[in-house]
Protein backbone atom coordinates (compact mmCIF):
# COMPACT_ATOMS: atom_id res chain seq x y z
CA UNK A 1 0.00 0.00 0.00
CA UNK A 2 2.66 2.36 1.14
CA UNK A 3 4.36 2.62 -2.60
CA UNK A 4 0.78 3.93 -3.80
CA UNK A 5 0.37 6.99 -1.30
CA UNK A 6 0.50 10.06 -3.38
CA UNK A 7 2.41 12.90 -1.64
CA UNK A 8 -0.24 16.27 -0.55
CA UNK A 9 1.38 19.33 -2.20
CA UNK A 10 -2.30 21.56 -2.43
CA UNK A 11 -4.19 22.68 -0.13
CA UNK A 12 -7.63 24.84 -0.67
CA UNK A 13 -8.88 27.49 1.97
CA UNK A 14 -12.45 27.81 0.98
CA UNK A 15 -12.56 31.52 2.26
CA UNK A 16 -16.28 32.74 0.54
CA UNK A 17 -18.49 32.49 3.46
CA UNK A 18 -20.22 34.89 4.40
CA UNK A 19 -19.54 34.75 8.10
CA UNK A 20 -22.88 35.65 9.43
CA UNK A 21 -21.68 34.93 13.07
CA UNK A 22 -19.43 37.08 13.30
CA UNK A 23 -21.46 40.55 12.00
CA UNK A 24 -21.04 43.35 12.22
CA UNK A 25 -17.38 42.95 11.58
CA UNK A 26 -17.54 40.46 8.95
CA UNK A 27 -19.86 42.97 6.52
CA UNK A 28 -17.28 44.42 4.59
CA UNK A 29 -13.96 42.56 5.72
CA UNK A 30 -13.71 38.97 5.55
CA UNK A 31 -13.88 36.60 8.21
CA UNK A 32 -10.56 34.92 7.64
CA UNK A 33 -9.23 38.50 7.81
CA UNK A 34 -9.76 38.81 11.25
CA UNK A 35 -6.62 38.67 13.35
CA UNK A 36 -6.02 36.96 16.71
CA UNK A 37 -3.23 38.59 18.58
CA UNK A 38 -1.72 40.22 15.11
CA UNK A 39 -2.06 37.82 12.69
CA UNK A 40 -4.94 37.07 10.39
CA UNK A 41 -6.78 33.98 10.75
CA UNK A 42 -6.02 32.88 7.33
CA UNK A 43 -2.08 33.37 7.94
CA UNK A 44 -2.09 31.38 10.62
CA UNK A 45 -3.80 28.51 8.41
CA UNK A 46 -1.28 29.29 5.25
CA UNK A 47 1.69 29.26 7.70
CA UNK A 48 0.29 25.80 8.97
CA UNK A 49 0.12 24.60 4.91
CA UNK A 50 3.59 25.76 4.31
CA UNK A 51 5.40 24.06 7.52
CA UNK A 52 3.49 20.58 6.60
CA UNK A 53 5.36 20.48 3.18
CA UNK A 54 2.69 22.00 0.96
CA UNK A 55 3.59 23.15 -2.50
CA UNK A 56 0.69 24.70 -3.93
CA UNK A 57 -2.12 27.35 -1.75
CA UNK A 58 -5.36 27.58 -3.43
CA UNK A 59 -7.91 30.24 -1.92
CA UNK A 60 -11.76 29.64 -3.04
CA UNK A 61 -12.71 33.27 -2.76
CA UNK A 62 -15.72 35.70 -3.30
CA UNK A 63 -16.99 38.82 -3.41
CA UNK A 64 -16.15 41.56 -0.83
CA UNK A 65 -12.58 39.04 -0.34
CA UNK A 66 -10.49 41.28 -1.86
CA UNK A 67 -8.30 42.17 1.64
CA UNK A 68 -6.96 38.59 1.64
CA UNK A 69 -5.64 38.64 -1.79
CA UNK A 70 -3.68 41.85 -1.10
CA UNK A 71 -2.30 40.55 1.94
CA UNK A 72 -0.32 37.74 0.37
CA UNK A 73 1.13 40.21 -2.36
CA UNK A 74 3.58 42.96 -1.60
CA UNK A 75 2.47 46.33 -0.13
CA UNK A 76 4.32 48.75 -2.26
CA UNK A 77 3.97 51.97 -0.55
CA UNK A 78 4.46 50.55 3.37
CA UNK A 79 7.60 48.47 2.13
CA UNK A 80 9.18 51.63 0.73
CA UNK A 81 7.73 53.73 3.62
CA UNK A 82 9.31 51.26 6.07
CA UNK A 83 12.52 51.18 4.16
CA UNK A 84 13.08 54.51 3.75
CA UNK A 85 12.35 55.07 7.39
CA UNK A 86 14.68 52.39 8.60
CA UNK A 87 11.94 49.88 10.18
CA UNK A 88 12.69 46.06 10.40
CA UNK A 89 10.09 44.51 7.60
CA UNK A 90 10.19 41.52 9.52
CA UNK A 91 6.79 41.19 10.21
CA UNK A 92 5.29 41.49 6.99
CA UNK A 93 8.26 40.14 4.71
CA UNK A 94 7.46 36.06 4.96
CA UNK A 95 3.75 36.89 3.64
CA UNK A 96 4.29 37.72 -0.18
CA UNK A 97 4.23 34.04 -2.00
CA UNK A 98 6.14 33.06 -4.70
CA UNK A 99 5.07 35.27 -7.76
CA UNK A 100 2.07 33.65 -9.55
CA UNK A 101 1.06 32.18 -6.28
CA UNK A 102 -1.43 31.58 -4.61
CA UNK A 103 -3.89 30.61 -7.08
CA UNK A 104 -7.34 32.44 -6.81
CA UNK A 105 -10.39 30.58 -7.62
CA UNK A 106 -14.44 32.01 -7.03
CA UNK A 107 -16.96 30.58 -6.11
CA UNK A 108 -20.30 32.58 -7.25
CA UNK A 109 -22.85 31.89 -5.03
CA UNK A 110 -21.78 30.82 -1.23
CA UNK A 111 -23.90 27.37 -1.85
CA UNK A 112 -22.03 25.34 1.13
CA UNK A 113 -18.43 24.13 1.89
CA UNK A 114 -19.02 20.98 -0.61
CA UNK A 115 -19.17 23.48 -3.54
CA UNK A 116 -16.62 25.79 -2.69
CA UNK A 117 -13.91 22.68 -2.43
CA UNK A 118 -15.69 21.71 -5.99
CA UNK A 119 -14.89 25.20 -7.41
CA UNK A 120 -11.15 24.33 -6.88
CA UNK A 121 -11.66 21.36 -9.05
CA UNK A 122 -9.19 22.34 -12.22
CA UNK A 123 -6.18 23.43 -10.09
CA UNK A 124 -6.40 20.05 -7.74
CA UNK A 125 -6.87 17.86 -10.45
CA UNK A 126 -6.22 13.98 -9.99
CA UNK A 127 -4.41 13.91 -7.05
CA UNK A 128 -4.74 14.01 -2.99
CA UNK A 129 -5.08 17.59 -1.58
CA UNK A 130 -5.48 18.97 1.70
CA UNK A 131 -8.69 21.19 2.72
CA UNK A 132 -8.34 23.92 5.80
CA UNK A 133 -10.65 26.12 6.91
CA UNK A 134 -9.31 28.71 8.17
CA UNK A 135 -11.36 30.51 11.04
CA UNK A 136 -10.77 27.29 13.16
CA UNK A 137 -7.33 28.01 14.79
CA UNK A 138 -5.13 24.95 15.61
CA UNK A 139 -2.40 25.27 17.41
CA UNK A 140 0.41 22.51 18.21
CA UNK A 141 3.99 21.32 17.58
CA UNK A 142 4.46 19.40 14.92
CA UNK A 143 0.96 21.21 13.75
CA UNK A 144 -2.49 20.14 13.25
CA UNK A 145 -1.89 19.34 9.07
CA UNK A 146 1.53 18.04 9.58
CA UNK A 147 0.30 15.76 11.98
CA UNK A 148 -2.05 14.64 9.21
CA UNK A 149 0.25 14.34 6.77
CA UNK A 150 2.66 11.79 8.85
CA UNK A 151 -0.74 9.95 9.14
CA UNK A 152 -1.41 10.10 5.74
CA UNK A 153 1.42 8.76 4.80
CA UNK A 154 0.81 5.45 6.58
CA UNK A 155 -2.37 4.77 6.44
CA UNK A 156 -3.81 6.77 2.85
CA UNK A 157 -6.87 7.60 1.27
CA UNK A 158 -8.24 9.93 3.28
CA UNK A 159 -7.78 11.58 6.64
CA UNK A 160 -9.80 14.31 8.31
CA UNK A 161 -9.44 15.94 11.48
CA UNK A 162 -11.44 14.20 14.88
CA UNK A 163 -12.26 15.76 17.87
CA UNK A 164 -14.46 15.30 20.65
CA UNK A 165 -17.17 17.86 21.21
CA UNK A 166 -19.70 17.77 24.19
CA UNK A 167 -23.10 15.63 23.46
CA UNK A 168 -25.03 19.10 23.22
CA UNK A 169 -22.51 20.30 20.36
CA UNK A 170 -22.95 17.77 18.04
CA UNK A 171 -25.64 18.76 15.88
CA UNK A 172 -23.57 21.91 14.93
CA UNK A 173 -20.84 19.82 12.73
CA UNK A 174 -19.98 17.08 10.63
CA UNK A 175 -19.84 14.18 12.99
CA UNK A 176 -17.76 11.01 12.68
CA UNK A 177 -19.24 7.15 12.89
CA UNK A 178 -16.49 5.42 14.59
CA UNK A 179 -15.08 1.85 13.93
CA UNK A 180 -11.65 0.61 14.71
CA UNK A 181 -9.27 2.79 16.89
CA UNK A 182 -5.30 2.24 16.50
CA UNK A 183 -3.69 5.58 18.73
CA UNK A 184 -4.76 8.88 16.98
CA UNK A 185 -6.45 7.09 13.86
CA UNK A 186 -9.87 6.21 14.13
CA UNK A 187 -11.37 4.21 10.79
CA UNK A 188 -14.10 6.10 9.86
CA UNK A 189 -17.72 4.24 9.21
CA UNK A 190 -19.83 6.75 8.31
CA UNK A 191 -20.24 10.55 8.36
CA UNK A 192 -23.20 12.86 9.07
CA UNK A 193 -23.67 16.76 8.47
CA UNK A 194 -25.10 18.58 11.89
CA UNK A 195 -27.18 15.26 13.05
CA UNK A 196 -30.43 15.85 14.09
CA UNK A 197 -31.63 13.18 17.45
CA UNK A 198 -28.86 10.99 18.51
CA UNK A 199 -25.51 11.46 17.08
CA UNK A 200 -23.27 7.90 16.13
CA UNK A 201 -20.39 9.97 18.19
CA UNK A 202 -19.22 13.28 20.01
CA UNK A 203 -16.23 12.95 17.29
CA UNK A 204 -16.39 16.06 14.82
CA UNK A 205 -14.67 17.22 11.96
CA UNK A 206 -12.37 20.14 13.28
CA UNK A 207 -11.85 21.71 9.59
CA UNK A 208 -9.06 19.83 8.56
CA UNK A 209 -9.36 16.98 5.68
CA UNK A 210 -6.62 14.91 3.62
CA UNK A 211 -8.78 13.91 0.47
CA UNK A 212 -8.19 11.77 -2.88
CA UNK A 213 -9.71 13.50 -6.11
CA UNK A 214 -12.72 11.10 -6.12
CA UNK A 215 -14.60 13.51 -3.52
CA UNK A 216 -14.46 16.16 -6.94
CA UNK A 217 -16.27 13.51 -8.92
CA UNK A 218 -18.87 13.07 -6.08
CA UNK A 219 -19.35 16.80 -5.86
CA UNK A 220 -19.65 16.84 -10.11
CA UNK A 221 -23.29 15.81 -8.86
CA UNK A 222 -23.93 18.23 -5.81
CA UNK A 223 -27.02 17.10 -3.51
CA UNK A 224 -28.49 19.51 -1.24
CA UNK A 225 -28.13 18.57 2.36
CA UNK A 226 -28.15 20.06 5.82
CA UNK A 227 -29.03 23.51 5.74
CA UNK A 228 -30.31 23.54 1.98
CA UNK A 229 -26.30 23.69 1.36
CA UNK A 230 -24.23 21.55 -0.87
CA UNK A 231 -22.13 19.99 2.26
CA UNK A 232 -18.28 18.54 1.72
CA UNK A 233 -19.32 15.68 4.51
CA UNK A 234 -22.22 14.30 2.54
CA UNK A 235 -19.43 13.82 -0.55
CA UNK A 236 -17.21 12.46 1.52
CA UNK A 237 -19.68 10.01 3.09
CA UNK A 238 -20.00 8.29 -0.50
CA UNK A 239 -16.17 7.54 -0.30
CA UNK A 240 -16.61 5.45 2.67
CA UNK A 241 -16.15 1.72 1.62
CA UNK A 242 -14.84 2.84 -1.79
CA UNK A 243 -11.29 4.14 -0.28
CA UNK A 244 -9.54 4.28 3.11
CA UNK A 245 -11.25 6.59 5.57
CA UNK A 246 -9.84 7.47 9.03
CA UNK A 247 -10.15 10.41 11.46
CA UNK A 248 -7.17 11.35 13.23
CA UNK A 249 -7.56 13.23 16.69
CA UNK A 250 -5.31 15.86 17.14
CA UNK A 251 -2.33 16.53 20.05
CA UNK A 252 -3.08 20.31 20.50
CA UNK A 253 -5.19 23.47 20.75
CA UNK A 254 -8.23 23.96 18.61
CA UNK A 255 -9.84 27.60 18.58
CA UNK A 256 -13.51 28.18 16.70
CA UNK A 257 -12.41 31.29 15.70
CA UNK A 258 -15.85 31.48 13.34
CA UNK A 259 -17.83 31.91 16.77
CA UNK A 260 -17.07 34.85 18.87
CA UNK A 261 -16.35 33.11 22.66
CA UNK A 262 -14.28 30.61 20.77
CA UNK A 263 -12.35 33.84 19.01
CA UNK A 264 -11.79 35.55 22.42
CA UNK A 265 -10.33 32.33 23.83
CA UNK A 266 -7.95 32.54 21.08
CA UNK A 267 -6.57 35.88 21.54
CA UNK A 268 -6.38 35.50 25.41
CA UNK A 269 -4.80 31.87 25.11
CA UNK A 270 -2.34 33.27 22.17
CA UNK A 271 -1.16 36.29 24.05
CA UNK A 272 -0.73 34.94 27.16
CA UNK A 273 1.94 32.57 25.19
CA UNK A 274 3.85 35.71 24.17
CA UNK A 275 6.83 36.91 26.02
CA UNK A 276 6.23 40.55 24.84
CA UNK A 277 2.43 40.99 25.66
CA UNK A 278 1.88 38.20 28.02
CA UNK A 279 3.15 38.96 31.11
CA UNK A 280 0.69 42.72 30.68
CA UNK A 281 -2.29 40.57 29.54
CA UNK A 282 -1.49 37.87 32.82
CA UNK A 283 -1.66 41.13 34.96
CA UNK A 284 -4.82 42.93 33.29
CA UNK A 285 -6.86 39.23 33.41
CA UNK A 286 -5.52 38.79 37.03
CA UNK A 287 -6.87 41.69 37.58
CA UNK A 288 -10.16 41.64 35.85
CA UNK A 289 -10.72 38.00 37.09
CA UNK A 290 -10.40 39.61 40.72
CA UNK A 291 -13.17 41.92 40.42
CA UNK A 292 -15.35 39.91 38.91
CA UNK A 293 -14.86 37.45 41.90
CA UNK A 294 -15.18 40.20 44.20
CA UNK A 295 -18.20 41.73 42.53
P1 LIG B 1 -18.69 28.39 7.88
O1 LIG B 1 -20.07 27.91 7.80
O2 LIG B 1 -18.00 28.34 9.18
O3 LIG B 1 -18.52 29.87 7.36
O4 LIG B 1 -17.86 27.69 6.75
P2 LIG B 1 -19.53 30.99 7.01
O5 LIG B 1 -20.70 30.47 6.25
O6 LIG B 1 -18.69 32.03 6.37
O7 LIG B 1 -19.91 31.52 8.46
P3 LIG B 1 -21.29 31.72 9.21
O8 LIG B 1 -21.73 30.36 9.65
O9 LIG B 1 -22.23 32.40 8.26
O10 LIG B 1 -20.91 32.62 10.34
C1 LIG B 1 -16.54 27.19 6.96
C2 LIG B 1 -15.57 27.72 5.91
O11 LIG B 1 -16.05 27.45 4.60
C3 LIG B 1 -16.11 28.63 3.83
C4 LIG B 1 -16.15 29.78 4.82
O12 LIG B 1 -15.55 30.95 4.25
C5 LIG B 1 -15.36 29.24 5.99
O13 LIG B 1 -13.96 29.47 5.84
N1 LIG B 1 -17.29 28.57 2.94
C6 LIG B 1 -18.50 28.20 3.44
C7 LIG B 1 -17.15 28.88 1.61
O14 LIG B 1 -16.04 29.20 1.13
N2 LIG B 1 -18.25 28.81 0.80
C8 LIG B 1 -19.47 28.45 1.26
O15 LIG B 1 -20.43 28.41 0.47
C9 LIG B 1 -19.60 28.16 2.63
Amino acid sequence: MTDTIQRVRKAVFPVAGLGTRFLPATKSMPKEMLTVVDKPLIQYAVEEALEAGIEQIIFVTGRGKAALEDHFDISYELEMTMRERGKSLAAIENIRQKPGSPVYVRQQEPLGLGHAVWCAREIVGDEPFAVLLPDELMVGSPNFLAQMVAAYSRVGGNVVGALEVPDSETDKYGIISPGRVDGRLTEVTGLVEKPKGKAPSNLMIPGRYILQPEVMRVLDNPVRGAGGEIQLTDAMAQLIGRQPFHGYTFNGARYDCGDKAGYIQANLALALARDDIGPAVRDFARGLLNDVGRG
